[in-house]
């Protein structure tokens, strides 16, 4: 029996849709070709590879998802439609025995809605054909050097028949540029997918809550967040799961997640679900015992506050910065209130000195990438926020000992991370089954626990 070629069933029109709005913008820029290429597969050592992810460009244009997969799209030229062609693994039947089923040409042709496909080994022949004649080429430069130079020898045999007459591109136009743009609003199905893997990341931090007691360790926690990926259909964690006890909270990338957890401190858990090549990317963090200390409760009700200051800014025609903002002016009067920084709210911001315990942006772009694709200006000015955008608000508060600290706080490390859906009204917190609310967090670690 054939596989599904897609989990959740959804429609390869949506695919088709975006190829077309890639032709009217190669179209608006004089045709072409472009070349898309997935990911290759990455040997992780001798004869095993990394579990395999195709390449979210070459994904978000195709749904395919195998390996050694090229798509091609011709853009113009004598009397042609555009075309859309995929160069993929032919069928064979004892690789199949081995790894497993294989579209083959005929197969992807048919299912993914394509205009043609090929046999992966006919690339190189065919896109000199392809490529001779057309005035520009269509390809992302610099982000493979075994890409680099098999596109240079496709032009170099174009160039090398130029006494035939024939004529290689005279551009070589830059294509991510175009689907960045493309994938930064997102559209019916990608949501359905985030919203659903949304769903699914919830489920594994409530799970974790409910599992985390003092002795247990640190990787425990973890195994419970990616049984709940796994068991609900995620592919993979969207990124290594963060799971970081007491002053580990402090490391912003902390993943050795090792540690075992103690009675008495935090615990931040910085996890997501990837379903379908979409990412979901949460942060909650929670007391060990089930009950937050005052000055844990004092820092985490500041971030809190501050996120829901961000929530409310994101709406359409807000810019980019407008949330991280918000947070800022609440994270700046918060943190002279709690004694970790002296002056006025306006002088921390003017001076920055809220970098020593807040030190990244509010937000990034979310989708199949976890930091998406997507510029986040427009020349000089911030990107304005569109329906359909998708963003995390994740402000953050990292105190590490020092002189000039009160003790209370010291080895508090809080973060809280949703993703937001821009709306025509402001924004869908589509991440907001995970509690965050001190009561609601303690009331699910008490009841929850049964204890
Ligand atoms: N989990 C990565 C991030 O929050 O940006
Ligand atoms: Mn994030
Ligand atoms: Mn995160």
């Amino acid at each position: 029996m054939e596989p599904s070629p897609s989990l959740t069933g959804h429609s390869f029109e949506a695919y088709r849709q975006r190829r077309l709005s890639l032709i009217e913008r190669m179209t608006r820029g004089g045709g072409g070709v472009a070349v898309i290429p997935t990911s290759p597969e990455r040997a992780r050592n001798r004869d095993t590879h990394y579990p395999y992810r195709a390449d979210s460009y070459f994904q978000y244009l195709t749904g395919f998802t195998e390996p050694e997969a090229v798509l091609v799209m011709v853009v113009g030229g004598a009397d042609t439609s555009p075309q859309s062609m995929l160069f993929c693994r032919e069928k064979n039947l004892e690789r199949e025995i081995w790894d497993g089923f294989r579209h083959g040409p005929g197969g992807a042709r048919e299912v993914f809605g394509l205009d043609a496909a090929y046999a992966v080994g006919e690339l190189d022949a065919k896109l000199a054909e392809l490529l001779a004649d057309q005035p520009a080429l269509w390809f992302s430069i610099g982000h493979d050097s075994g890409w680099d130079r098999r596109i240079a020898a496709a032009l170099n045999t174009v160039r090398a028949e130029s006494r035939t007459g024939k004529r290689a591109p005279a551009m070589i136009r830059d294509v991510r540029a175009e689907l960045d743009a493309m994938r930064r609003v997102k559209d019916a199905t990608e949501l359905a997918i985030m919203r659903r893997a949304a769903d699914i990341s919830t489920a594994a931090h409530i799970r974790a809550m409910r599992f985390v007691a003092p002795g247990r360790f640190e990787y425990e926690v973890e195994a419970e967040l990616l049984h709940e990926f796994r068991r609900q259909g995620c592919e993979y964690p969207a990124y290594t799961s963060i799971v970081a006890g007491g002053a580990n909270a402090c490391v912003l990338h902390y993943v050795g997640n090792d540690k075992v957890l103690c009675e008495g401190d935090l615990l931040l858990i910085d996890a997501g679900g990837e379903l379908n090549g979409y990412a979901s990317d949460i942060t909650r963090c929670f007391p060990v015992s089930g009950r937050f200390s005052g000055p844990q409760a004092d820092v985490y009700d500041m971030v809190l506050d501050a996120q829901a200051a961000a929530i409310a800014a994101v709406r359409p025609g807000a810019t980019f910065a407008d949330p991280h903002e918000a947070a800022l002016k609440v994270l700046a009067q918060g943190m002279i209130d709690l004694k970790l920084l002296p002056g006025s709210a306006d002088a921390v911001i003017e001076s920055e000195s809220y970098k020593r315990f807040f030190m990244h942006r509010t937000s990034h772009w979310l989708g199949k990438d976890v930091h998406d694709a997507g510029e986040y200006k427009d020349g000089e000015l911030w990107v304005p926020l569109a329906p359909g955008m998708v963003l995390t608000i994740e402000p953050g508060c990292y105190i590490r000992p020092a002189e000039d600290v009160p003790e209370a706080f010291w080895n508090i490390g809080v973060r809280i991370e949703d993703d937001a859906v821009v709306t025509a009204a402001g924004c869908e917190i589509i991440t907001a089954a995970a509690p965050k609310k001190i009561a609601d967090i303690e009331a699910l670690m008490r009841d929850g626990r049964g204890g």
